[in-house]
């Protein structure tokens, strides 16, 4: 894929991209025991204990390195499945010499599944997600039954799962599992107004490449957060 950066990436494995040793294949013992894959990924920062948050799918990762500058005392993981988009965030954050953000390639849905401890994520940021338009396809949507699921499990109690979509239709979609999730009297999730935060300019809400370039005055794009109660 060509983003036209025109050179050769440096996603720096083992210091910004994670290494293969810090990143190893599931074991085979995954058949019988399906937690024999889980890792602290709150490991893989110089400080381990700080206030750690995820996002899905940096693309070219603008949101990344705006949020991790602004908030240097908090760690950062980015998940990004597609290789270039991976490779050319990875190179920006160890270009900008930021500590504080890790890159891996992977599904984020299935790293939370297999991967993530209960209950040790602050934040996880979801942006302008891959709507997948056609109904044969709104399998793949990252919003859905099992997504929340683990979201819940790993967001600490106050955790927050922030999403923003310009898409409507797969707005509406998300809408249907939102409010399964957040409505009746089991709530899983409390819903919560989209907070913007400071560092983002007008008319944006989290300024990402795909918002700058998609957005602004053309659309307004829909946002909500699910927060998981500090009780239950
Ligand atoms: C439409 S782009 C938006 C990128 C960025 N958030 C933005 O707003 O500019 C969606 C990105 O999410 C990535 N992605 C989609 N599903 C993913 C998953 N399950 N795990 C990790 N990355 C994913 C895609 O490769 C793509 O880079």
């Amino acid at each position: 894929m060509n983003l036209g950066h025109g050179r050769e990436l440096d996603a720096g494995e083992g210091v910004i991209g994670l290494s293969k040793a810090e990143y190893p294949p599931l074991p085979d013992s995954i058949v019988s025991d399906p937690l024999a894959g889980r890792l602290d990924p709150r490991r893989w920062f110089r400080e381990s204990a700080r206030r750690f948050e995820i996002e899905i799918g940096c693309g070219k990762g603008t949101f990344m390195l705006n949020v991790a500058q602004q908030n240097p005392g908090t760690n950062f993981l980015g998940i990004e499945w597609e290789g270039a988009y991976y490779a050319y965030t990875a190179d920006r954050v160890r270009r900008a010499g930021l500590m504080n953000v890790r890159m891996l390639h992977a599904d984020a849905v299935e790293f939370l599944k297999w991967r993530c401890p209960d209950a040790i994520v602050d934040v996880i940021h979801l942006y302008y997600s891959d709507p997948w338009p056609k109904a044969k396809h709104h399998k793949n949507r990252v919003v859905q039954d099992r997504f929340l699921e683990q979201a819940h499990r790993c967001l600490v109690p106050g955790g927050e799962l922030r999403i923003v979509t310009d898409h409507d239709d797969y707005w509406a979609w998300m809408e249907k599992y939102f409010a399964r999730w957040s409505d009746g009297d089991v709530k899983p999730f409390e819903r919560c107004a989209f907070a913007v935060p400071e560092w983002v300019g007008e008319g944006q809400l989290v300024a990402t490449n795909y918002e700058r370039k998609m957005c602004g005055d053309v659309k307004t794009p829909h946002a909500t957060v699910l927060r998981k109660p500090v009780e239950g």
